[in-house]
């Protein structure tokens, strides 16, 4: 199936970013931090690539603790600045605040030996849709904005948002043409930023069973009432296996497998089985299997 993800707007939303990287001082890029890595788009990396970086990973109100206190080193260790939040929560705007300031700490040094100390910081926000970058650009701002719609042009009110002494440049999300692998895509999918129309809902309920049979079996299990042997089903056995506790039965008591696949999908979104992050810093992963070898 031919899925048709990367629409003309975000094509639009890529130029725009590059025509005002040079008004900018810093970008700060949003993840989530479920799935930092199939978050962070490498077109926006491609292009503001000359800037000082902060990645944000919003939604860490649902991700596995642990995991992202290994993202954050990982980031940092790669010289990038990084502090993860939930831009829900109040305090999340001073964090992001502090790690500006400290990744901008020599040009905010020179600018005050200059006289120029009063300066405004300006820094450019984007992210791929859904990763919570109205709420945390309101958060910021303290106070509720309309809503960016993700297309450039149909934006309501002004793109530049003004907070005290900082200028945002608030970007629409936006995705990127070719997914290095179909695990980016699908974990892309999980989260919702890729839109569900176009997906097939049972084939992207079934891929996270699948992934959750394998790395949170545990809370697969506690969720949905699963016995050992009902955690080794496949998946699509699994899917029906789950749907007929639920009742979600059809007449001839055949399992209404899409409905089972929607409430799977829905509840993972909504954080039902846990605190879940899908992916592991590359270096967590090789010791671990070293570990397994060993
Ligand atoms: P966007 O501009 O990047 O597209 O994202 P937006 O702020 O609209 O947020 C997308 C969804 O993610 C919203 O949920 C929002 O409430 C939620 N969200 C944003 N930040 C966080 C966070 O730190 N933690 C959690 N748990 N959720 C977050 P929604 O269901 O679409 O809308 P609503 O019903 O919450 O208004």
């Amino acid at each position: 199936r031919n899925i048709q993800w990367f629409p003309g707007h975000m094509m639009k939303t890529l130029r725009l970013m590059e025509a005002n990287i040079k008004n900018v001082d810093a970008v700060l890029q949003l993840l989530d931090a479920r799935i930092p890595m199939s978050s962070l788009n490498p077109e926006i990396q491609r292009i503001t690539e000359q800037k000082p970086r902060l990645y944000v990973m919003n939604k860490a109100d649902l991700a596995d603790p642990a995991l992202t206190n290994a993202w954050v080193k990982y980031f940092r260790a790669s010289g990038a600045g990084c502090v993860a939040i939930s831009a829900k929560q109040k305090g999340s705007a001073a964090q992001v605040r502090t790690a500006i300031e400290k990744e901008l700490e020599d040009l905010i040094a020179r600018r005050a030996i200059k006289g120029m100390g009063g300066a405004r910081i300006r820094v450019m926000v984007v992210g791929i849709p859904n990763v919570g970058k109205s709420t945390f650009i309101n958060n910021f701002a303290g106070q509720v904005r309309a809503k960016a719609a993700d297309r450039p042009g149909v934006t309501r009110g002004k793109q530049w948002v003004t907070v005290g002494n900082y200028d945002l440049l608030d970007m629409p999300g936006v995705l990127w043409k070719k997914f290095d692998s179909l695990e980016t895509a699908t974990n892309l999918a999980f989260i919702g930023s890729i839109k569900d129309d176009i997906l097939d809902i049972e084939e992207l309920a079934m891929g996270l069973l699948s992934q959750m049979q394998k790395i949170y079996p545990e809370k697969l299990a506690e969720r949905y009432k699963l016995s050992e042997e009902q955690l080794q089903l496949g998946p699509w056995e699994l899917l029906e296996a789950i749907g007929r506790k639920r009742g979600m039965l059809i007449s001839g008591g055949e399992v209404n497998t899409e409905r089972a696949a929607i409430m799977l999908v829905d509840e993972f979104r909504a954080s039902k089985w846990g605190r879940i992050t899908l992916e592991k810093p590359y270096q967590m992963e090789q010791t671990q299997e070293q570990e397994v070898q060993e």
